[in-house]
């Protein structure tokens, strides 16, 4: 735990690496919802996101997904290759829920007719706006021809990702990416856990995600543990 710390983020912190190429991520306890004005620190949310996102990514991996992910160390860090993030979150949806329900006026729980996929500005202070691909290639967050490449990797994923829980009996509702710049590609990088994912029995609907947070619905992490356990026995 002497690394320097280069980014202490709302529930990760980005520490140097190993070499020049990398850097170590660490996962915390805190979560936060609502751009930081929710916070609390739950005991073993950081071993249990570390552990998810890590299955997840070795499977995208496993399938031709290419990622920062380079080793796990232990149970709340790994050594992730250094990028450069884009700062547009990729946020994809198969059944209505959460700000889209809200901004729409679609009832949660809605299957969509087909796949939605937008962008939102990495921005706590301005709220995570969403943003439209004029808008980011006009203020020069990303170009064209990485918004597309984005895209595309976002719903290969998406499909690969919707196998995989499907077969743990879990309904992959939405869920949101980050993206980062290295040596000329664009990689997926961030975490992929039930914070940034909304993941729900197939059977009950019960949330299996940090709605339960930000909701105030009760234990948060038995949903985690549940992700976790029925990962391990499918990924
Ligand atoms: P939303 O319905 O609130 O826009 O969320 C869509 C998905 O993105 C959901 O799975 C939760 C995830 N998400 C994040 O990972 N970070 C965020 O800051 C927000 C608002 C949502």
């Amino acid at each position: 735990m002497s690394e320097k710390i280069i980014y202490e983020g709302k529930s990760k912190i980005v520490c140097e690496g190993p070499d020049s190429g990398s850097y170590i991520l660490r996962y915390k306890d805190t979560a936060t919802a609502f751009d930081g004005k929710k916070k609390e620190e739950i005991s073993g949310k950081g071993v249990l996101n570390s552990a998810i996102s890590n299955l997840i990514f070795e499977y995208l991996m496993k399938n031709g997904i290419e990622t920062h992910l380079i080793k796990v160390i232990d149970d709340t860090s790994a050594v992730v290759k250094k990028a450069e993030i884009v700062m547009v979150e990729v946020i994809v949806r198969n059944v209505a829920a959460g700000s889209f329900s809200k901004k729409y006026g679609v009832p949660e729980g809605t299957a969509l007719k087909n796949i939605t996929t937008e962008f939102s500005l990495k921005s706590d202070e301005l709220g995570d706006p969403m943003i439209n691909d004029s808008q980011i290639t006009a203020i020069g967050i990303a170009t064209a021809d990485e918004l597309s490449l984005m895209r595309a990797q976002a719903l290969k994923i998406n499909e690969l990702l919707c196998a995989l829980f499907s077969k743990m009996g879990i309904k992959l509702v939405d869920f949101k990416l980050e993206f980062g710049r290295t040596s000329g590609r664009i990689i997926l990088c961030d975490e992929i856990s039930p914070d940034s994912c909304r993941f729900w029995d197939s059977a009950t609907n019960k949330k299996l995600d940090k709605d339960v947070f930000r909701r105030d619905l009760g234990d948060v992490l038995e949903g985690y543990r549940e992700v976790l356990k029925r990962l391990e026995n499918n990924a």
